[in-house]
């Protein structure tokens, strides 16, 4: 691992609360155990980062704290609240969203439209496209057309508001992805990989952007991410995973040294 920068906030952290717990989560797929008895802590105010090999359950821990696919063993609590019953669209509206590894934003539609969606898209409601509004909703519309131009300054994608999705590059569909996050009233925010796919100039945009909305907006992340230079400048803690489970947990400079984490890729390499 290598990264240039050290983290911005490595002076002594304040103990803050525990806004996501998960406990013994597992998940199989056949005969591979992606979760494994997978505990995490997400604490109130942090940018946590979530690292570990490919294959190391990563994805699949952000599906079973969001719901998106059922744990067959263990809990999920937000805010003290066991949600681990709830369907992910009621997750979201408990306050945590995420964004996906793979891009999913409708290509035919524009980034502004993209934007209006994304409440209807995440909280399971039913899809009225935004283009067709009878005039009965039209009052929801403009509010929800009022956060979408909020939205487009603060994600910096105010220049490309009529641009369809589909024309946009990786790392603007990344920087859309975390829009989208942002239409909802939301205080967790899990990214999966956002840097993926991303050329030098938007990643510190996209870096920029996360510490804005951590700082400024109160977010809590967490998030999976392959760049260690993005790590190592966002996130303190980070929690490295292994086989469906947590190995260790520290600061960047921290486990950057451990001797496990190490080997854990070195093995992950093979
Ligand atoms: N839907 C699925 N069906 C079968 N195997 C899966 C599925 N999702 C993940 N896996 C397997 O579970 C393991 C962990 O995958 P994943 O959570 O995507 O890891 P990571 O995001 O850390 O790279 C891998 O071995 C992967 O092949
Ligand atoms: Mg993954």
């Amino acid at each position: 691992m290598t990264a240039q920068q050290a983290a911005p906030h490595a002076a002594p952290r304040r103990v803050a609360r525990t806004v996501l717990e998960a406990r013994g989560l597992v998940r199989a797929f056949g005969g591979v155990k992606a979760v494994d008895g997978l505990d995490l802590d997400l604490r109130e105010g942090t940018i946590t980062g979530l690292i570990g090999p490919n294959g190391a359950g990563k994805s699949t821990a952000f599906n079973l704290i969001t719901g998106v696919i059922r744990a067959q063993a263990g809990t999920v609590r937000l805010n003290g609240e066991d949600i681990s019953r709830l369907p992910s669209y009621r997750r979201a509206r408990k306050g945590m969203i995420r964004t996906f590894q793979l891009a999913r934003e409708f290509g035919r539609l524009t980034v502004l439209e993209n934007l209006m969606l994304a409440p209807q898209m995440q909280l399971g409601e039913r899809l009225r496209p935004v283009f067709f509004t009878p005039g009965r909703v039209r009052e929801a519309d403009d509010r929800v057309h009022a956060r979408a131009r909020e939205v487009l300054e603060i994600s910096r994608l105010a220049a490309l508001r009529d641009e369809y999705a589909g024309n946009l590059s990786g790392g603007q569909k990344k920087l859309l992805a975390l829009a989208r996050t942002l239409m909802i009233d939301c205080s967790v925010v899990l990214l999966d990989e956002p840097g993926a796919g991303v050329n030098p100039a938007l990643m510190n945009t996209l870096r920029d952007m996360i510490r804005e909305l951590n700082r400024e907006h109160g977010k809590t992340f967490l998030i999976v991410e392959h760049d260690m230079d993005m790590i190592a400048a966002l996130c303190d803690p980070v929690i490295v995973m292994t086989e469906g489970r947590r190995l260790t947990e520290g600061s960047f400079e921290a486990i950057r040294r451990d001797r496990r984490v190490i080997e854990a890729y070195l093995g992950g390499a093979g």
